[in-house]
């Protein structure tokens, strides 16, 4: 929503571990509030999609927020970042691989990365220039624009490199530590110098030795100037959320918590904390070595680069494949299967919906998502539906239980979900699953609950023909 006496970008939204359904909300601002069928509070779709610079509408969003008896509502600001200083430095960046060579997906050292451009360090916010003239986004599976955080950044920060990787179907963080360790430590040390950062903690998934040992051994090739730490963090699917991460560093319970603040406001043991996936950081190392023209000479204008893909059969193996954004899935997968995209948090398409390009934006216009680029073929026989009950599964088991939306909501979506399957439920119960799907995005601590609605609401909108079918007599493949 943009709104205001100057226009902003803001979102209003409900910390649903506060809201207790006493519905002060939706008596106080109907235009902007409903309770759902647990009696909680959510923001109505229609309101999310209210634009402009009306007076009315902001004060009453002010309104709202404050008035709330639980203080669970919460306008988020979302601020652009500032125009970058202009640099002195006019060093020519070293020559990159050219288009079509691998940039991320191939099995150097740390004196074949140096020889080639790698190590080299910029003057102070000149990094800063390039990640946003490369546009660069985050890999971890939000796609944010990196720039906004570094923008947002505290003094005296830390580094945290997330390395947890829990989306399944994605082997891409694995790759890159086991292989590429020295790429991640080189984006990081260059991200800390261009930030004045004094500490770099990587963080890898418990149990995962060779990880640790590769990371030690690149640490020790490079000889960092930055103190850096490696730290065994707990393989729970919400011990990769960027604020549960952080509880775990801290050696307390991985629990996702409210924001803001944001990390880079306020993160590890209270300082300033620049969280990025370990992509992000091996990217992050190309922009530094060869700078963003480069950078921007594969892909496409708003998605430029190379992305590392996790391609294979859902449930199986899957294998690495480093794609420029904007190429076409069915060139990847072919168009004879569904294929679920993004990982669990991504959604569902059909075969005939697999000429659409690898981008942030054009996979959300057919309702799935980049997220972590992971694809998964699902195998003729396997019901569309059935995935999608496993994948809600997942998520039911690995909730936080923090927040009740999230907590009993999915539970309910995979009953609900199951009597479809059975052949006995109506379309009023299809009616309620998309309502509830509708409004659940944004309405937990953390994002699970929004890959929940991501692949359900796939399945209801690009499967239409198959849930026909399960309605009139259950599962055609059994
Ligand atoms: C439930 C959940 C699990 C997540 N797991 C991971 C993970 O394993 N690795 C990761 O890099 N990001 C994960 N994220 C995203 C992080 O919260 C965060 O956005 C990311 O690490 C930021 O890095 P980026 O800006 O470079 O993408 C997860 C998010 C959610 C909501
Ligand atoms: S996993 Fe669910 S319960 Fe836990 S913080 Fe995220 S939304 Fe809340």
């Amino acid at each position: 929503v943009t709104a205001g006496p100057a226009p902003k970008l803001v979102r209003l939204r409900i910390d649903a571990s506060k809201c207790d359904g006493q519905g002060v909300c939706k008596l106080f601002a109907p235009e902007w509030f409903e309770l759902d069928r647990y009696g909680l509070a959510y923001v109505l779709p229609e309101a999310k999609r209210l634009a402009g610079d009306d007076r009315d509408l902001w004060a009453l969003m002010q309104e709202a927020e404050a008035t709330c008896p639980r203080s669970a509502i919460r306008i988020e600001r979302l601020a652009a970042p500032p125009a970058p200083e202009p640099s002195e430095c006019v060093e020519a960046p070293a020559v990159g691989p050219a288009p079509g060579e691998p940039r991320l997906l191939q099995d150097d050292t740390v004196d074949k990365w140096r020889a080639a451009g790698g190590f080299s360090r910029r003057a102070p916010g000149e990094l800063l220039a390039e990640v946003q003239a490369a546009s660069l986004f985050g890999h971890g599976g939000s796609g944010f624009p990196s720039v906004r955080k570094w923008a947002a950044l505290g003094p005296g920060a830390t580094l945290v490199a997330n390395g947890a990787e829990r989306e399944p179907g994605t082997v891409k963080d694995a790759y890159l530590l086991g292989t590429r360790p020295h790429l991640v430590l080189d984006g990081a040390l260059a991200a800390a110098h261009d930030r004045g950062i004094a500490k770099v903690v990587v963080a890898v998934p418990e149990g995962e030795k060779h990880l640790v040992d590769a990371l030690d051994a690149a640490q020790r090739e490079i000889g960092a100037d930055v103190e850096v730490e490696i730290a065994e963090v707990t393989r729970a699917y919400v011990g990769g959320e960027e604020t549960a991460l952080l509880a775990a560093l801290e050696g307390r319970q991985a629990l996702p918590r409210m924001r803001p603040p944001f990390p880079a406001e306020r993160g590890l043991h209270g300082k300033p904390t620049l969280v990025h996936n370990v992509e992000t950081l091996a990217q992050i190392a190309l922009v530094n070595a060869y700078g963003a023209a480069w950078f921007r000479s594969v892909g496409t204008e708003d998605d430029p680069g190379t992305g590392l893909f996790s391609v294979g059969l859902y449930d199986g193996e899957f294998e690495l494949r480093e794609l420029p954004y904007g190429t076409l899935l069915s060139e990847v997968v072919g168009r004879e299967e569904a294929v679920l995209v993004g990982g669990f948090s991504g959604g569902l398409l059909r075969p005939d919906q697999l000429d659409v390009p690898l981008t942030r934006s054009r996979l959300s216009s057919v309702g799935t998502r980049l997220g972590t680029k992971s694809l998964q073929v699902i195998p003729a026989g396997t019901c569309p539906l059935r995935v999608v009950i496993e994948v809600l599964d997942f998520f039911a088991q690995e909730t936080a239980v923090q927040c009740p939306p999230c907590y009993r909501g999915i539970p309910d979506m995979v009953e609900m979900l199951s009597r479809i399957e059975r052949g006995e439920a109506d379309e009023a119960v299809v009616g309620e699953l998309r309502l509830f799907n509708e409004t659940l995005a944004g309405r937990g601590l953390c994002a699970l609950p929004d890959g929940a609605a991501t692949v359900t609401l796939s399945y209801l909108n690009n499967f239409a023909d198959d849930l026909d079918a399960h309605i009139a007599s259950g599962c055609p493949q059994t």
